[in-house]
């Protein structure tokens, strides 16, 4: 697919490339560590919301830039994971397999399984902004990618009486499931009691809408969601295994081979997404993440 000239300010133009899969875009000509101009972020915020995932290559930020960027989409989570959070930056949760004097310095295992982030909470995050440091590469090939599944090209793909099957109901999405599957990947410790408050079960819409769009999304995912709601666990199992199947096609997929320096936004009710762990140290990967929060699912 070819580079479309989408917004054009004075001497300095935007660019916007579809990855030609079901989603994503890289966004070429910005500078994120300079000062975005109103008109200039409402075009990455138009892209975003077009294209659910949207790339920035060759970046260099500062934890204040990359926390200053992300704060104009909105305000920012503190991870429940306070370990895994940046000395001096609660808004930094740190994904890497670095070990520093006999301690991870961030979440060694997060994202092994397709979930979009805090699909647990009341209102669960808006989007992600995922800045990698440090890649891992063998034989100058990139490992650690990452997939993108669009839960709007999901929904849309599905049969119609299934879209009428899951209208008005209701999954149940649970911290504790996926930190515990996670957990048997090994380096988790059990979670505390003011984890465990503040992480309780949530129910929400199976087609959810965006809040932003308008578009039907389909609202499941394999780490979080536990069972759908108000139905017998036999029916319930049969159609959250069919859908969770389906959400994750290859059709609906982009798969992200990050560069040092990449600046990522996904969008957390219009994509799923799912870390590749392919790569061992001494072999680093070393990315940071501000998550910024969303709005109850309707
Ligand atoms: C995450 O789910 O936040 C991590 C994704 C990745 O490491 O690629």
């Amino acid at each position: 697919m070819g580079v479309g000239l989408r917004y054009r300010r004075d001497e300095n133009a935007m660019k916007i490339k579809p990855t030609g899969a079901a989603l994503g875009a890289e966004i070429l000509d910005v500078d994120l560590s300079k000062e975005i101009d109103d008109a200039t972020f409402n075009a990455i915020v138009a892209a975003f919301h077009e294209h659910e995932v949207v790339f920035f290559r060759d970046q260099k930020l500062t934890p204040e830039q990359h926390i200053a960027f992300s704060r104009r989409f909105g305000e920012l989570e503190l991870h429940v994971r306070v370990d895994c959070c940046r000395p001096g930056y609660p808004e930094l949760f740190v994904v890497s397999n670095v070990i520093e004097n006999g301690k991870p310095i961030g979440s060694l295992d997060a994202g092994l399984f397709w979930h979009s982030d805090l699909c647990y909470m009341g209102e669960p995050s808006r989007g992600s902004l995922f800045y990698a440091h440090e890649v891992p590469l063998q034989d100058g090939r990139a490992l650690g990618d990452t997939l993108f599944a669009s839960a709007t090209a999901a929904y849309n793909a599905l049969p119609e009486e299934t879209k009428q099957r899951i209208s008005g109901l209701k999954a149940v999405n649970s911290y504790e499931k996926g930190y515990y599957r996670d957990r048997k990947s090994g380096g988790r410790k059990p979670l505390t009691e003011e984890q465990k408050r503040r992480t309780p079960d949530m129910e929400h819409p199976i087609a959810r809408t965006h809040p932003y769009t308008g578009k039907k999304c389909l609202f499941v995912n394999e780490g979080y969601t536990s069972r759908i709601a108000g139905i017998e666990d036999a029916e319930s199992e049969s159609l959250l295994s069919g859908l969770l199947a389906h959400a994750t096609e290859p059709r609906f997929i982009y798969r992200h081979q990050w560069r040092v320096g990449d600046l990522l936004i996904w969008d957390n009710c219009a994509t799923q997404h799912l870390a590749i762990r392919d790569y061992e140290l001494p072999q680093r990967r070393l990315m940071e993440r501000t998550t910024v929060r969303g709005a109850a699912p309707f």
